[in-house]
């Protein structure tokens, strides 16, 4: 395929994963924050990661430029074979978010990447490949092409992914009064060892909780039933063994919930913690409850209140 366009930036949001019972297979778009990706065509194949910066008062980047080993690159490339590319690229990446935080910053410049390339090429794919390439960006960062992140940075809103091989996602829209507080803890968690430390297989009683739980969540998102949302946000799957990596996490959940939230629970893979609730003043109220607890932990952090997106990854400016 040819590309019709010679540079294009995008901006793709920051995701929460999981979504505290739905580990693996449900996500959504925050409005902000997020990464913006440049993209250049070049007539020389392959892929060259020319720079890489961050917003002054993030952590200081360690993200590899080999695009082999970056999942924007890692992305790129995928999507340039599939489309059996005559072109190759150079793309620049502004990361707006720490990476190892859990609100999927991998997957955003990943989803960034993708679509900027694809509003130059002649025919742009579907927003469904399009998340197809994005785990393979996944896989580089986490050793796992898992979609929870990838599929709500590219498609907006709440993805809920019902199979892999073939990717299978459904998306719903997120219902406007919902609100989301984030808290970043000032620590980093690899996705890749908050995978290993959790167990390979699950009892049957765990696993009909959770899927009672998840079921409920999406029948209260599609019913807009505060109560029913409420009831489900719980996770018993990965939360037990992911909370002893991620400081006074217990102590954070608990004044959530006390301030009002509807739920509380890990973002992703963490150290990221979200709290779901009803308006902005909520939001911002157990935010404050949140990082007291915090810092009641000794540790400082960030945070972030967000509306979730309903809207698609935009793409900035294109010619
Ligand atoms: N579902 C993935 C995990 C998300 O929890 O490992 C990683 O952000």
């Amino acid at each position: 395929m040819k590309a019709v366009r010679t540079e294009a930036t995008a901006f793709a949001p920051a995701t929460v994963a999981n979504v505290a019972c739905g580990f693996d297979v449900l996500g959504f778009a925050l409005e902000s924050p997020g990464d913006e990706v440049t993209v250049r065509i070049t007539t020389e194949r392959g892929v060259k990661i020319t720079s890489i910066a961050s917003d002054d008062g993030l952590p200081e980047l360690n993200l590899p430029t080999n695009p082999h080993e970056n999942t924007a690159g890692g992305a790129v490339i995928a999507y340039l074979e599939g489309i059996g590319a005559d072109f190759g690229v150079e793309m620049s990446i502004r990361k707006r978010m720490p990476a190892g935080s859990g609100m999927g910053s991998s997957a955003a410049s990943a989803a960034a990447a993708l679509v900027a390339l694809n509003a130059l090429v002649e025919k742009p794919l579907s927003p469904e490949e399009l998340v197809d390439y994005g785990m393979k960006g996944e896989a580089i960062a986490s050793g796992s092409e898992h979609a929870d992140n990838v599929a709500p940075a590219i498609m907006g809103g709440i993805v809920l992914i019902r199979g892999y091989n073939p990717t299978d996602v459904v998306r719903i829209d997120a219902p406007p009064h919902l609100h989301c507080t984030v808290l970043r803890p000032h620590c980093e968690v690899s996705t890749k060892e908050a995978r290993t430390i959790l167990p390979k297989e699950i009892p049957m009683k765990t696993a009909i909780t959770q899927w009672g739980n998840l079921a409920g969540l999406i029948a209260g998102l599609l019913k807009r039933d505060d109560g029913l949302i409420a009831r489900s946000l719980r996770d018993v799957v990965a939360e037990p063994y992911r909370a002893a990596l991620i400081p006074g996490f217990y102590a954070i959940q608990q004044a959530a919930l006390v301030a009002g939230a509807l739920g509380c629970s890990i973002s992703g893979s963490g150290p990221s913690i979200f709290a779901l609730s009803t308006s902005h003043e909520a939001a911002e109220r157990i935010g404050t409850a949140m990082h007291n607890a915090l810092t009641e932990a000794c540790t400082e952090g960030t945070l972030y209140i967000s509306r979730l997106a309903d809207g698609q990854p935009r793409v900035v400016s294109v010619r």
